[in-house]
């Protein structure tokens, strides 16, 4: 490295200590050490700190409260109180997908930390019989939903899959993809991009370092995604492919309905330029945002921004006044987002995450700390809400839509790998019934599942429905209707629409 030059940017920018270790390091080391610092603006660091510190600490002192309304009904669609209307949604949507104007964007560029495993978090088997990973289960479902749109149209068409990822992501991803023959989709409508990485730093804004020549780097937050469609050309790529929307979610959300044709449909007829789904908050300590408005504008509120009072509050119909959970499931036109990420973006703060950073000290030894030691900086995906000119909100069942996978399994713990499962499990038994089966225990009394699976006697129920032939419970009578399962043998129904254990059913 031209040395020299390198530790004068490093000294302007009150950086030196980054190189404390030089004279330690391997030729190899260095090398890799110069590519890290070369590739970092510290200026634009420096000021990124600064401005996340200083908002974050107005924000600490503001509630919100005063300043908040919930969400207008003519702006609203619920699959509960618009019953009559999702046929409609639905259509709509279908007809968007046969035509090719929708993508999905599957955010997958988190480090899944509270999971707890070393691979990406899409890789992760949630422990279903079919021994499905997350990335498969989604594939899958592109791929049942694209078959619905052709058959209904009777036309050819493709949903484009952009996967963002991080640097510790990528590859992993990428390979995994490969090597199972992208699930059976089109590679060529795979699509990968990166998104951009910042360092952590403590709280008097000096980077970290993770090894002697090592910087402790993150994600910049799922809202990086606005500058990575930017810089990895992902609009250009949109826009060739004539993309008119797209709906973009997260990878540990077990049962969502990625491209969900009634939530396209919806936002579509309604005009709408960005919309959000949003399930019902019952307990107003769940530590989920709200969709509300604050000031007029759309935004997610953390249940950390408001006074208990206020997020205890219940309307005349006893539910949270501010119930519209965030689910991270969201719907954008292209030319919002081409609006957003040429225009507005740029100037949208980070939030500050405050975590126990691994770091060396000034002896060299790697300290393990037990408190938070320093910030990360991440920007957040509905950030962009109050841009919006026309923004609608869409509210779905939580048991039917709703399952994150975020924690490692451990006893009484919630949004782990066992509730995924159980959860996928529980909606498929829910279609077997909507579709005219029932399940029987040893002695041949009915068993309603509950939501657990446990039945009275003690046994769980186990059935599971590839999403390549199901993908929100149609098209099941034929196999199921008026049949009657032993519910202490698993269902299963893979993806040539075989009923396995078949021989269990009377
Ligand atoms: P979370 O905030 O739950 O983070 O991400 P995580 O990385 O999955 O898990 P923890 O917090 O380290 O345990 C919500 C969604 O946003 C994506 C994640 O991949 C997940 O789909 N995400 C998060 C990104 O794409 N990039 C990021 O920088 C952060």
């Amino acid at each position: 490295m031209d040395a020299c030059k390198e530790a004068k940017r490093l000294e302007e920018a009150g950086q030196s200590h980054l190189l404390r270790f030089w004279a330690e390091l391997s030729a190899e080391e260095r090398v890799e050490m110069t590519q890290d610092l070369r590739d970092m603006d510290f200026q634009e660091i420096n000021g990124f700190f600064q401005r996340a510190m200083k908002e974050s600490g107005r924000e600490k002192q503001e509630k919100v409260d005063s300043r908040m309304e919930p969400v207008p009904r003519d702006v609203l669609g619920s699959v509960v109180s618009d019953r009559g209307l999702l046929k409609a949604w639905e259509k709509e949507g279908l007809l968007h997908i046969s035509q090719s104007k929708v993508a999905v964007l599957l955010l997958a560029g988190g480090q899944g930390t509270r999971l707890g495993v070393s691979y990406p978090k899409g890789m992760y088997d949630i422990g279903l019989p079919s021994q499905k990973t997350l990335f498969q289960i989604q594939a899958e479902r592109i791929l049942r939903l694209q078959q619905l749109a052709e058959q209904e149209h009777k036309s050819r068409c493709s949903i484009p899959w952009y996967i963002m990822t991080s640097g510790r992501t990528m590859e992993s991803t990428r390979d995994f993809f490969s090597q199972r023959n992208y699930f059976g989709l089109n590679k060529e409508n795979v699509i990968f991009f990166q998104q951009g990485m910042l360092p952590a730093m403590d709280y008097n804004g000096k980077i970290i370092l993770e090894g002697k020549g090592k910087i402790s780097m993150a994600p910049d937050g799922n809202g990086g995604l606005y500058k990575a469609l930017r810089a990895e050309k992902i609009i250009d790529d949109m826009q060739q492919r004539r993309i008119g929307y797209i709906h973009v979610y997260c990878v540990d959300n077990v049962l969502v309905k990625v491209a969900d044709p009634s939530f396209i449909g919806f936002c579509a007829q309604k005009g709408a330029d960005c919309g959000a789904k949003v399930v019902e908050k019952t307990n107003p300590t769940e530590p989920v945002g709200v969709v509300c408005q604050v000031d007029r504008q759309f935004q997610v509120v953390e249940y950390s921004e408001i006074t208990q009072a206020t997020a205890e509050k219940r309307g005349a119909d006893s539910r949270l006044v501010f119930h519209a959970g965030n689910v991270a499931n969201h719907f954008f036109t292209l030319s919002f987002l081409k609006e957003v990420v040429n225009t507005s973006e740029p100037h949208l703060l980070h939030h500050i995450a405050q975590k126990k950073i691994p770091f060396m000290d000034e002896r060299g030894q790697l300290i393990q700390p037990d408190k938070p030691n320093g910030i990360k900086m991440e920007k957040f995906v509905f950030d962009i809400f109050q841009f919006a000119k026309k923004f609608v909100v869409y509210e779905v069942l939580r048991e039917d839509e709703f399952s994150p996978l975020k924690n490692a399994d451990s006893q009484d713990g919630k949004d782990n790998p066992t509730t995924a499962r159980r959860d996928v499990m529980s909606l498929h038994c829910r279609w077997i019934l909507n579709a005219g089966g029932q399940f029987v225990d040893k002695s041949g009394n009915q068993v309603i599942p509950s939501p657990s699976l446990v039945s009275a006697t003690g046994e769980t129920l186990q059935c599971e429905i590839s999403p390549l032939v199901s993908y929100g419970g149609e098209g099941l009578e034929d196999l199921v209707k008026g049949r009657k399962f032993n519910s202490h043998h698993p269902i299963i129904i893979d993806e040539k629409g075989n009923l396995a254990l078949l021989k269990n059913g009377y």
